[in-house]
């Protein structure tokens, strides 16, 4: 059984529930941590909504909400939130929580893919009923698209360098595994200083891609805001700089009453302030969390309420 602590739970989930009888949706259900701890505070007349893309990991934490009937567990992308939610006939919701990245499970399952350390196909998807894996990123992407990734999502400055490798490595057979990927990364760039694994930053570029990770976020963002209710509550739990940006910065536009610029006397974007930020700055970890589970350290929680 595949143990998943959940990150920041009393705190996202105090912040997300404002009415025990409403109805919430956990975008990112995984192994249920959080939807369980959510099933927890709501009264029976609340609901929950869950989606996950994973379908594995959709059935093991079901196993962990057995005899919860006010859940709804639906495999899709957190992107359609709409559908899902118009598919069930709701039009209003009191909150939502998103929990992003990857899981345990999809770490720690060697066949998965996501692994530098741990020899397996190129995989790293998280629905694995989509088509694109890691292996055709690797081995049929221009050398150019590579190297845009590997920056952009892995924030890597060898870039250029690793693009390089792959694609001299792949002329003569396709790299298959997540060991002959790492350890050609590790070949051709210097050990980081931080004491991360040379191959960390590329591993993340291309699942980020895999999974279309950083538009996903911004579509289901600005979905959400549709759906909630005046007083709902939006609650973002981020990983890396990139996701957080996303989320600070959606939050910024949204809690502008203008966008005018400075030197216009009267206001003419016709823009309304739709949330306020609840958060002034992110929440973290406590340092018992980060030492109770590693994987928490990099963690920030955002909220913001629809006004
Ligand atoms: C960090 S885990 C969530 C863990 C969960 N909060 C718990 O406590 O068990 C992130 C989950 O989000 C899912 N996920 C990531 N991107 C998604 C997307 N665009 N749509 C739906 N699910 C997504 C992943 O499959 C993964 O199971």
């Amino acid at each position: 059984m595949f143990e998943h602590i959940p990150v920041l739970l009393e705190e996202s989930v105090s912040f997300l529930i404002t009415n025990p009888d409403g109805i919430y949706v956990d975008a990112t259900f995984g192994l249920g941590g959080h939807s369980k701890r959510i099933l927890e505070k709501l009264s029976n007349k609340g609901f929950l909504v869950a989606i996950d893309k994973d379908l594995e990991a959709i059935e093991l934490g079901k196993r962990r909400l057995e005899g919860y009937k006010n859940i709804k567990i639906v495999h899709s992308s957190f992107s359609k939130v709409d559908e899902v939610l118009e598919s069930l006939g709701i039009e209003k919701i009191d909150g939502i929580l998103f929990d992003f990245g990857v899981s345990s499970l999809q770490l720690d399952k060697q066949e998965r893919g996501f692994s530098y350390s741990k020899e397996a196909f190129l995989d790293m998807r998280m629905d694995t009923t989509s088509k694109l894996t890691a292996y055709d990123v690797i081995n049929f992407y221009s050398q150019e698209d590579l190297e845009r990734i590997i920056r952009e999502y892995g924030e890597e400055r060898f870039a250029r360098r690793i693009a390089k490798a792959i694609v001299e490595r792949r002329r003569n057979k396709p790299i298959e595994t997540t060991t002959e990927l790492s350890s050609l990364i590790s070949s051709v760039v210097p050990k980081p200083k931080d004491g991360s694994h040379p191959a960390q930053r590329t591993f993340q570029a291309i699942r980020i891609e895999v999974n279309r990770e950083l538009d996903e976020i911004k579509i289901a963002l600005e979905k959400s805001l549709r759906f909630l209710k005046s007083g709902g509550r939006i609650c973002a739990i981020s990983f890396h700089s990139l996701e957080d940006r996303i989320v600070k910065e959606f939050f910024k536009f949204h809690s502008l009453e203008c966008i005018c610029p400075k030197d216009i006397p009267v206001c003419r974007c016709g823009k309304k302030k739709e949330l306020e930020i609840i958060t002034k700055k992110p929440i973290v970890p406590s340092k018992e969390e980060i030492e109770r589970n590693k994987r928490s350290h990099s963690a920030k929680l955002r909220v913001a309420q629809k006004v």
